[in-house]
């Protein structure tokens, strides 16, 4: 990659980076995002890690294509194994599944300091991670959505706060904000959304099998697009 333009999906990711922030990208694959954020001059070094040798050996090339060899650190590794202690403030983890991410966030005791965020972007199971973030003391301090190559997106901004809490499966599928210029995106998000619960919910009615609590969870999802529509659209 030799542009220094996003897709929708990781220009959402690149918005929650602090300027002058020491930044990894955990499983960095093309290292599209670092990229990006050196060249803008957000950030100015970046640590890439990958679990895998192939998708960190395309992040090498990618940053000596852009002449930015001298500024970033490649590491293999297993989610977070190895990055403390290198003043790390900004990390994104993002194009995983949810159910990855939150395992990576347990195990990484040094994301567990103040100051320290979290870029996030589940591919699937979000409702899982916003409940083991609030289980493990972070705070979610902004969400966002976006659409790119015919699906949307969620990115959320997390930051560890020592206050654990439950969430009731309605947050945990609604999420606790949207960014407001991104509500269009957030309507497109909970449509989909609908439409999987709406044909969970008539499944599980052919089988016979109580579909009560999805319905909840549907009826709760129409209301929320339709508030956003009224309010932000
Ligand atoms: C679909 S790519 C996402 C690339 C980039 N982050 C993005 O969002 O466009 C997922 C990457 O995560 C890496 N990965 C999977 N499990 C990982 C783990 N436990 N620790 C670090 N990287 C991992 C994969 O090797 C792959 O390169």
């Amino acid at each position: 990659m030799k542009s220094t333009q996003l897709d929708a999906r990781l220009r959402s990711a690149a918005l929650l980076v602090r300027q002058g922030a020491v930044f990894a990208d955990v499983g960095t694959d093309h290292a599209h995002l670092p990229i990006f954020l050196l060249k803008a001059g957000v950030i100015g070094r970046a640590v890439l890690s990958d679990i895998n040798e192939g998708p960190l050996l395309s992040a090498k090339e990618n940053a000596e294509a852009n002449g930015l060899s001298d500024r970033v650190e490649l590491v293999l590794t297993d989610g977070v194994r190895g990055l403390g202690g290198k003043g790390i403030t900004d990390y994104a983890i993002c194009g995983m599944g949810g159910e990855l991410i939150a395992d990576i966030i347990a195990s990484g005791e040094h994301l567990f300091d103040t100051g320290v965020r979290l870029i996030l972007q589940p591919m699937t199971r979000q409702a899982h991670l916003r409940r083991e973030l609030c289980r493990l003391g972070f705070e979610i301090l902004e969400e966002r959505y976006s659409f790119a190559d015919g699906r949307y997106y969620l990115t959320m901004l997390a930051e560890y706060c020592g206050e654990s809490s439950e969430i009731d499966d309605i947050t945990a599928e609604l999420g606790f904000s949207y960014a407001e210029e991104t509500a269009a995106e957030y309507v497109g998000y909970l449509t989909a959304k609908l439409a999987s619960y709406t044909s969970q919910i008539a499944g599980k009615r052919r089988g016979g099998v109580d579909a009560s609590g999805d319905e909840r969870i549907a009826g709760a999802i129409q209301k929320m697009i339709s508030s956003v529509k009224e309010k932000d659209l």
